[in-house]
């Protein structure tokens, strides 16, 4: 099916920028979608530069490939159009009228919240505002009324369900993770919207039934940027500066050091559930020991053997996914594909 998926398995920041960019640079898709708000960040190093991106799908490491704003994406339009110039791909991107402009107010709004980036840890762009005033059905400014962002603007569905009837291939970049669904996650330590599989088609404007591989992204451990459950977290000063060092676990957007935690093994496996995940993507393996492969080792020992196991429990969870991608590094293609 002609619509592959990329969904976070944990509380975000599992590397799905990275196994995004990887899978268009391999599979060679003619549209990369990306719905959500700038809240969530993904960092791609590529040809020696290093992207951090927000809007921009990272499928943008294709140039063929055309990059599409879903209607349940809500941008910062200073911010998306800093990301055009990074990635000089204006020229492919096409944005859905019903994108929301997130504006100062709505900024303004959530960082005067003190409930919300006190007890609830928001990363404060605005997002949770703007989605609040879309369900409010208050004055709201979208893509196509935007003077600078209008000239992007095209009928995303009709566009995107007209090129899956001639067979075009398509890659549907998710955000966040299971853990902060505002459906099936830790409520109230949640973002403002579903981070699931589902709701990312409906949020492109694409029926259920063309998904493809649904890719499902871990770390062997978990990491949070903001309050809420994390198992088992580390609190050793020394273990906790590896994190924020060599796995550069430090929030994207929000720059706060990211607490880490022990893999959740119920956590994965309601995301293969509700996601129906037919494909895990490892990242970060180069954190435990015994993941030479950067050096040419083929297999792993160690750590990573012991944890390369543990996914066999999750891989027991219907509909079965098999581990597809595992990431030693940062690089676009440090991937080892099994
Ligand atoms: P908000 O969506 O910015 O209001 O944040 C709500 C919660 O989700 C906070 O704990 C944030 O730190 C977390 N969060 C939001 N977006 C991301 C993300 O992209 N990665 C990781 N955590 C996120
Ligand atoms: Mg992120």
């Amino acid at each position: 099916m002609p619509v592959d998926i990329v969904v976070g398995g944990q509380a975000g920041d599992e590397g799905k920028g990275k196994i995004g960019a990887y899978l268009a640079h391999k599979n060679d898709y003619d549209y990369a979608i990306r719905v959500g708000g700038p809240n969530a960040g993904h960092t791609i190093f590529y040809k020696g530069a290093i992207y951090a991106l927000k809007t921009m799908p990272a499928g943008f490491v294709n140039k063929r490939t055309k990059l599409v704003l879903g209607a349940g994406t809500y941008v910062i339009p200073e911010w998306l159009e800093k990301e055009i110039k990074l990635t000089n791909a204006g020229h492919r991107l096409i944005i859905d009228p019903h994108v929301v402009v997130i504006e100062p107010r709505h900024t303004a709004a959530e960082r005067a919240d003190a409930r919300m980036m006190g007890k609830i840890g928001s990363v404060g762009t605005g997002l949770g505002a703007a989605v609040r005033d879309r369900i409010d059905r208050k004055k709201l400014m979208f893509a196509k009324d935007h003077p600078r962002l209008k000239k992007y603007v095209k009928d995303v569905p009709q566009l995107l369900n007209k090129a899956l009837a001639k067979g075009s291939k398509m890659l549907l970049e998710g955000t966040q993770g299971m853990k902060l669904s505002v459906l099936h996650g830790e409520y109230p330590f949640v973002t403002s919207r579903d981070t699931t599989a589902s709701t990312f088609m409906g949020e492109a404007g694409l029926g259920p039934k063309y998904a493809g591989e649904i890719y499902a992204v871990f770390k062997p451990y978990v990491t949070r940027v903001g309050p809420g459950m994390v198992a088992k977290e580390v609190k050793d000063k020394k273990a906790l500066n590896k994190y924020h060092t060599a796995g550069r676990e430090v929030g994207s957007v929000s720059g706060r050091l990211r607490r880490v935690g022990e893999f959740e093994m119920d956590v994965a496996r309601m995301t293969v559930s509700i996601n129906s995940a037919t494909r895990l993507a490892i990242t970060h393996i180069d954190l435990l020991d015994g993941a030479d492969i950067s050096r040419g080792v083929k297999s792993f020992t160690g750590g990573a053997k012991k944890f390369m196991a543990t996914l066999e429990k999750v891989c027991a969870v219907y509909p079965y996914p098999k581990v597809k991608l595992v990431s030693y590094g940062p690089g676009l293609m440090d991937v080892l594909e099994l």
